[in-house]
This record gives C-alpha cells, sequence and structure tokens, in this order.
C-alpha cells in the first residue's frame, strides 16, 4: 500500500524537546512502515530546526500556514519563501481551524498560487461545516474548489493536494466513513475535471479529521484516497506509533 501520511501536529506538543522525541518516534516507525510517507506539518517555530536535523528517506516537512504576500507589516506571520527557506516542501491551506478564524476562499486562492510561486506544494483544505440530508455539502464543497483553485493552470494542478476534512468530523470522536469519502473523492474529481480536463483524474486526495489506528487503514483501503491528514492522533508518540503500526499490518 501507498500512503502518503501528513501529521499536522497543530499546537503540539508544548516543548521543543517533546518535539524531537515525536519527529524521532515518528521517523522510526516510518522507516518500519512499508509505502508510507509522511509529512511532519510542526508548529512554524520548530519547522527549521526540525527539518535540517532530522530529513531523512520518507519524512519531509511543511508548514501549518503561511500568508499569501511575499513580506510586509504582517505581525505574527510568515511567508510562503521563509517555509521554503526553512526546507519545508509543503504548506497548509485553508484548514478549518483558520477558516474559522477568518481565512476565506479568496485568502486560498492567493495563497495556492504564493505557495506554488515559492515551489512548496499546496495542500488545500476543503470540506463543509455540517451535512444535513440533501445535496447542500456538495455545493460548498464544489465553491470551495472553484474559487480556491481558480489561478491554478491546468500544468500546475499535478502539484496540489486536496485534503477534504468535513468539518464536523475534525476533532471528534468518529471519522466519516469510507463510502461517503469515496462518494466525495468521485465528486472532488469530477469536479476538477470539470475545470481542468482529464489532467484531474490524478489528483491526489486526501481524508483528514479523527483519523486514528482503529480507522486509518479502512479509509485507505475503502476511501479512495492516498492519504490521511492526521491531527490529534500524530501529535502524541503512542498514538502516532500505533497509527503507523495499523497501517502497516493493513
Ligand atoms: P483530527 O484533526 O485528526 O484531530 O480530527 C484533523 C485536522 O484538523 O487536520
Amino acid at each position: 500500500m501507498k500512503a502518503l501520511i501528513v501529521a499536522n501536529w497543530k499546537m503540539h506538543p508544548k516543548t521543543f524537546k517533546e518535539a524531537k522525541a515525536l519527529l524521532a518516534a515518528t521517523k522510526h516507525m516510518t522507516a518500519l512502515t512499508k509505502g508510507v510517507s509522511v509529512v511532519i506539518v510542526p508548529p512554524s517555530l520548530f519547522l527549521r530546526e526540525l527539518s535540517l536535523g532530522h530529513r531523512a528517506g520518507r519524512i519531509t516537512f511543511g508548514a501549518q500556514h503561511a500568508h499569501f504576500e511575499g513580506e510586509g507589516s504582517h505581525t505574527g506571520e510568515i511567508s510562503m519563501a521563509q517555509v521554503k527557506d526553512a526546507k519545508a516542501t509543503y504548506v497548509i491551506i485553508g484548514h478549518a481551524e483558520r477558516r474559522a478564524m477568518g481565512e476565506t476562499n479568496e485568502d486560498v486562492q492567493k495563497k495556492v498560487a504564493a505557495a506554488l510561486f515559492s515551489q512548496l506544494t499546496p495542500i488545500v483544505c476543503i470540506g463543509e461545516g455540517t451535512r444535513g440530508t440533501g445535496a447542500e455539502h456538495f455545493n460548498e464543497v464544489r465553491e470551495q474548489l472553484r474559487v480556491g483553485l481558480r489561478d491554478v493552470p491546468e500544468k500546475r494542478l499535478s502539484k496540489i493536494i486536496i485534503a477534504y476534512e468535513p468539518v464536523w468530523a475534525i476533532g471528534g470522536a468518529v471519522a466519516m466513513q469510507p463510502r461517503d469519502m469515496h462518494e466525495m473523492s468521485i465528486f472532488i474529481r469530477k469536479t476538477l475535471i470539470e475545470k481542468f480536463g482529464a489532467s484531474a483524474h490524478n489528483i491526489t486526495i486526501l481524508y483528514g479529521g479523527s483519523v486514528d489506528a482503529h480507522n486509518a487503514s479502512d479509509m485507505l483501503r475503502n476511501g479512495d484516497v492516498a492519504g490521511l491528514l492526521v491531527g490529534r492522533a500524530s501529535a502524541e508518540i503512542t498514538s502516532m506509533t500505533e497509527l503507523l503500526r495499523a497501517v502497516h499490518e493493513a
């Protein structure tokens, strides 16, 4: 099985010492897990030192967010160029927790362009806030894709990763069912094919939202996804080790 696991540590762990230990454990397990690549996405304060000190085969690094401007008076922000300079290769854009703080589809659009300009791979997060019995969630996802990827030239589409994370499944107790993810993957691909043509067939789609050792391998096998965006379970040594072990044994 080939899978991309994005480890979004969010605002964990508390100290750099713990971050180093978490990285070491993740590296160790990744080396034992065939076919799995892991993107470590630590708090930006830890990014450079972790990536410079510990780069190895199937471990790469990403940032949890970055500004679309190249530089300027933006207190508290970091730029795509700085992320690149810290030896990261990925950047998460439009995460639900950033959208909740005001990030819009238009911001996502500018950030995707800025990330590609800096030769970073954008991991573009989409996903509906709530899900009713109708088809509204598809409209929400279509709009996020339409606006977020508006400026992407067709030949750059393969440089983009889509992470579908329904907001109701993030930080919760249950993940989405793989068959529902399968349906959503088909919808995402179809929406992108309408805009970009056949090249969208190969778009990389990840699932995120309450992924753990119990549901990871089922989702990888049956969810029509190329990998997983993992929050809480990636930010703690035991749960990350168990998750990678479950993927390994699948
Ligand atoms: P979770 O977070 O795995 O803790 O639900 C996923 C995410 O927000 O990326």
